[in-house]
Parts: C-alpha cells; sequence; structure tokens
C-alpha cells in the first residue's frame, strides 16, 4: 500500500481542468501568464466550464446570465442581518449561505448538467452579492446589486463601496480573479470532489470546499499574511521579526508550496500589482515591506512567495477589508471547483482511500462498572 504523509506526490485523478507541469500553470491548456494578461475573469470561467473560449456573442450572453442571477432572495438577506456580526468570519457566513442556497432551490439535488449549469450560475454569480453584501450589512448599508453595463470584478467593487471603481483597480481585481480560478488539485477542489463523488450535490461540495479554503494553510493565508504585516508595521521590524520566526520555527505566512519548486508563476503578477497600486495610492509601505521580506525569506529559508503573499497588499491598497481577503479568493475559486465537480460527475466513481491503522489491537473490553 503506498503511504505518503498529506497524499504528497499521490496522484490522484486524472483532470483536463488544470495543469501545473515544469512550474507551469495552465486553465484548459493556456497558459496562466496569458490568462492574466489578456482576459476577463468571465472568459476565465467560460472556459473553465466549456473547455473554450468563448466568442464575443457568447460571451456577452454568458455576462448577462451572471448578472440576471446575482440578486439575493429576500429570506437570505434576512438572515444574513441576524447573523452574529461580532463573532461571524466572513467565511463562515459563507459556507452557511451557500449551504442555506440549496434551500430555495427546487432542484438542488437534480445532478442532470442542464440543473447542474443553472445551479454553476447561480453559485458563480451570487457567491460575490453574499461577499458584499455582508460586508455592507455589518455596516448598517443596504445591500446593492450588480450593474448590468459592469464587468464582474467592478460590480463586486461597486457592490462591495457603493462606487464604479476607476480602471486601475478593476484591472487589478480582474487579474487577481483569474489568477485564483483554478490550481489543479489543491485542498479545496480535492474536497470538493471527495464530496460530490458521493453523489451528493453541487451546494453541498461548493460549502465543502469553503470549508477546506478557509484554513491558514491554504486559502486562509492571505488575511494571515495581513495581518503579520500590520504586526511588523514598519521595514525596519522586518528582520528581526522574521528571525525571531526562524528561530521559534513558525511558519511564514504567503511562503513556501507543494508542488511549485522555483516558485508560483502567479506571485509575480500579484507582486507587479502591489507595486502599480502602491504607486497609485501613494501607500507603498507595505508593498516595500513585502519585498523586503521575500529577500529575506529567501535568503535565509530558499522558500519563494505563493498566490497568497502578494495578494493581500493588493486587496489592501483596493480598500478591502482584510476578513474578506479569503472570501475573495473564493468568489473566483468557486468557478474552478465548479469546473471540477462537473468533471467528476462525468466520470465518477466514490473516492475512498485507506488509512494504516497504528492504533491499539485486540483490546478487552471492561465493563463500566469495573473500569
Ligand atoms: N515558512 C517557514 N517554513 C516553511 C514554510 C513557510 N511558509 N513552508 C514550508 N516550510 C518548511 C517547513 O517548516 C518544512 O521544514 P522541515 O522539513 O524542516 O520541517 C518544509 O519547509 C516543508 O514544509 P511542509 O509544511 O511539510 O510543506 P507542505 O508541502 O506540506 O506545505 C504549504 C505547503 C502548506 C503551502 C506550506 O509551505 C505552508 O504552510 N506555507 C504557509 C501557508 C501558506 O502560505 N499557505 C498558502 C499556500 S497557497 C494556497 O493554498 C492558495
Amino acid at each position: 500500500m503506498l503511504k505518503t504523509k498529506g497524499l504528497e506526490g499521490v496522484v490522484a485523478t486524472t483532470s483536463s481542468v488544470s495543469s501545473i507541469i515544469d512550474d507551469v500553470l495552465t486553465y484548459r491548456g493556456f497558459n496562466v501568464d496569458d490568462l492574466a494578461n489578456y482576459s476577463d475573469f468571465e472568459e476565465v470561467i467560460y472556459l473553465l466550464w466549456f473547455k473554450r473560449l468563448p466568442t464575443s456573442q457568447q460571451l456577452a450572453e454568458f455576462r448577462n446570465e451572471l448578472i440576471e442571477s446575482a440578486s439575493l432572495n429576500r429570506e437570505l438577506t434576512a438572515m444574513i442581518e441576524k447573523l452574529p456580526i461580532e463573532n461571524a468570519h466572513p467565511m463562515s457566513v459563507l459556507m452557511t449561505c451557500v449551504s442555506s442556497l440549496a434551500m430555495y432551490d427546487a432542484e438542488a439535488d437534480e445532478i442532470s448538467q442542464e440543473a447542474n449549469y443553472r445551479k454553476a450560475i447561480r453559485l458563480q454569480a451570487q457567491l460575490s452579492s453574499i461577499v458584499a453584501a455582508y460586508a455592507r450589512i455589518r455596516e448598517g448599508k443596504e445591500p446593492l446589486m450588480p450593474k448590468s453595463d459592469l464587468s464582474f470584478a467592478a460590480n463586486f467593487l461597486y457592490m462591495l463601496n457603493g462606487e464604479i471603481p476607476d480602471k486601475t483597480s478593476e484591472r487589478a481585481f480582474n487579474k487577481a480573479l483569474v489568477l485564483h480560478a483554478d490550481h489543479e488539485l489543491n485542498a479545496s477542489t480535492f474536497t470538493a470532489r471527495v464530496c460530490v463523488a458521493t453523489l451528493s450535490d453541487m451546494y453541498s461540495g461548493i460549502t465543502a470546499a469553503l470549508g477546506a479554503l478557509k484554513g491558514p494553510l491554504h486559502g486562509g493565508a492571505n488575511e494571515r499574511v495581513m495581518k503579520m504585516l500590520n504586526e511588523i508595521n514598519d521595514i525596519d521590524y522586518v528582520e528581526p521579526y522574521l528571525q525571531r520566526s526562524f528561530k521559534n520555527k513558525e511558519k511564514i505566512m504567503g511562503f513556501g508550496h507543494r508542488v511549485y519548486k522555483d516558485g508560483d508563476p502567479r506571485a509575480k503578477h500579484l507582486r507587479e500589482m502591489s507595486r502599480q497600486l502602491a504607486e497609485v495610492t501613494g501607500e507603498d509601505k507595505w508593498y516595500n515591506m513585502s519585498l523586503t521580506m521575500e529577500q529575506i525569506v529567501r535568503k535565509e529559508k530558499g522558500l519563494l512567495p505563493n498566490v497568497d503573499f502578494y495578494s493581500a497588499s493588493v486587496y489592501h491598497s483596493l480598500g478591502i477589508q482584510h476578513d474578506l481577503f479569503t472570501p475573495i479568493f473564493a468568489i473566483s475559486r468557486v468557478s474552478g471547483w465548479v469546473a471540477h465537480i462537473l468533471e467528476q460527475y462525468e466520470n465518477n466513481r466514490l473516492i475512498r482511500p485507506r488509512a494504516d491503522y497504528v492504533g491499539a489491537k485486540h483490546q478487552t473490553y471492561i465493563p463500566i462498572n469495573l473500569r
């Protein structure tokens, strides 16, 4: 029996959604560098789901479908209003809301291709409406619905802030969405596939994936990166902070990767976006601190930044609250989760590995009154 901690090196499935080969990431065979430089996030969703790039007309129709499916029902916003804001992490809110969406969908358990497509559109559209609505409700503001003439990226920022974003912010956010859309068999995608391989429904698969994404070793790292930058707060304290962390054998959030050996190809785009946004906002402190951290961690530990490291300063520069960083990861990654769920349904077999039992053996049961 093959045994490997954390399933390292195990090939658990075949997939045609995305690949990481020799440190190059592709979605459906397209290099993510090209998609990040030239595509809209909506095009990428279409590519992931339909396995080809859309024509202009297909893209326009797809955009409309997304916008038409973005409205939240009154019951859901009423439920959000009742959540305990002081204790609710937005990822917990998102999980609760996504699982409750199933209760308002008559075809929730229907796993035909057509029903799954309708669910996919709803989930893709509504995750960003939920995150933006929650962010506004907790500040005592009314939720906003998307505008038909804005892109997915611009609409999220609009629904969050109530203002149409400038072109630099829209472009930066679009790029971040493209870069986070899919990533082969990462922990949350694997979770989604394990869940639906029992023939459970898409809402359950996405809720399970959200739970896995929330953890600090996965999508939760971006929020922790900002927390760390805030704690350090001054470029002169970066070196002492890192030396102390190395000494205490603490993990530095936003560094390292299970698969990439020579660096995460997404990090360079986020580093450049962080630099550009620092120029636009005039606040270059976080970018400069991040750059110094990268240099020291690389030199001392040989570790390179992953997608989460520079996304922290990018989202901060876009004026996004820090506890929304991981939910923002989710509003992009849901596109990849859906593509993998559809692929799993197409050629399904229950995912059920074995465990190597290392516990006690041959125990004798002693009745409770004799223990
Ligand atoms: N800081 C310090 N040391 C690290 C880091 C880090 N960020 N990452 C790996 N290492 C060290 C480990 O301590 C370990 O050292 P050891 O062999 O001396 O004990 C060695 O490198 C291997 O690390 P593992 O944790 O076993 O590597 P694994 O492949 O299991 O984990 C992971 C990969 C989870 C990404 C890890 O690098 C990490 O914890 N990074 C910080 C959290 C993070 O940024 N997560 C986001 C990942 S990207 C994403 O999911 C979107």
